[in-house]
């Protein structure tokens, strides 16, 4: 997979040279490009926004290095993103869904937003990491491209991602390790004792208490479905 995110603030993604993502681009997993979007615009000032038409806070990025920017990138296999507060809510789902995908092209927005027709003419998905407003795009695309590299088949051992939080509806169970007791702390006893139909069951049950107490919205969906 190739994951080429285009923004401003190209130095904001130190992170993705991190851990386990850094591993998956030795590895040849994954490709990532960090492209500065400025690179594209026009001499003598190199501006990539403008006040918008019709008024109203904020400045908007200009069409003309966001078209060339993307354009240096784009293929037929390519699928665009931008970031945005207002686009569909990024899920899991989609995480498992996008971590098929061929060509990943990450566009990230500062200021108010972008024009229009950047989006109209690429037919960009937009895309939002939760209902709240960040400075930028940034953040939230190195949310969505962390999530999607760890779920490339053989990044992280394939039984991590079975289990996890979300992938069947229901929360994460506790986890505990050594040492068995920890100031006067000690691991459940069904952990220790080797009976493994005990101890799914005792995680299923820790489960259901979690998300009904942290998710409920997750716990009505899991009963419809089981
Ligand atoms: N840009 C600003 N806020 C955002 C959000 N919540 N999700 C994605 N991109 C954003």
């Amino acid at each position: 997979m190739k994951i080429d995110i285009l923004t401003l603030f190209p130095e904001m993604f130190a992170p993705l040279k991190e851990s386990i993502i850094k591993r998956a681009v030795e590895d040849k997993k994954v490709e990532i490009n960090i492209i500065n979007i400025r690179d594209f615009a026009n001499p003598p000032h190199y501006k990539c926004d403008d006040e918008p038409f019709g008024g109203g806070a904020g400045m908007v990025m200009l069409c003309e290095p966001l078209f060339k920017a993307i354009e240096s990138v784009k293929t037929e296999n390519s699928s665009i993103f931008y970031m945005s507060p207002r686009g569909k809510v990024f899920k899991q789902e989609i995480a498992r869904e996008m971590s098929k995908l061929e060509h990943i092209i990450l566009l990230c927005g500062h200021y108010e937003g972008i024009d229009q027709r950047v989006i109209d003419y690429f037919d960009i998905q937009e895309l939002s990491i939760g209902d709240y407003v960040l400075t930028g795009g940034e953040l939230a695309a190195m949310v969505v491209a962390d999530s999607i590299i760890r779920l490339i088949p053989n990044v992280i051992r394939a039984e991590s991602t079975v289990e996890e939080s979300f992938s069947t509806n229901l929360l994460e169970y506790n986890q505990y390790t050594r040492p068995a007791e920890y100031r006067g702390m000690k691991v459940p006893d069904v952990l220790l004792s080797g009976h493994h139909k005990n101890i799914e069951n005792w995680r299923k049950e820790q489960s259901l208490e979690i998300t009904k107490r942290n998710r409920p919205d997750l716990l009505d969906k899991y009963k419809k479905k089981n």
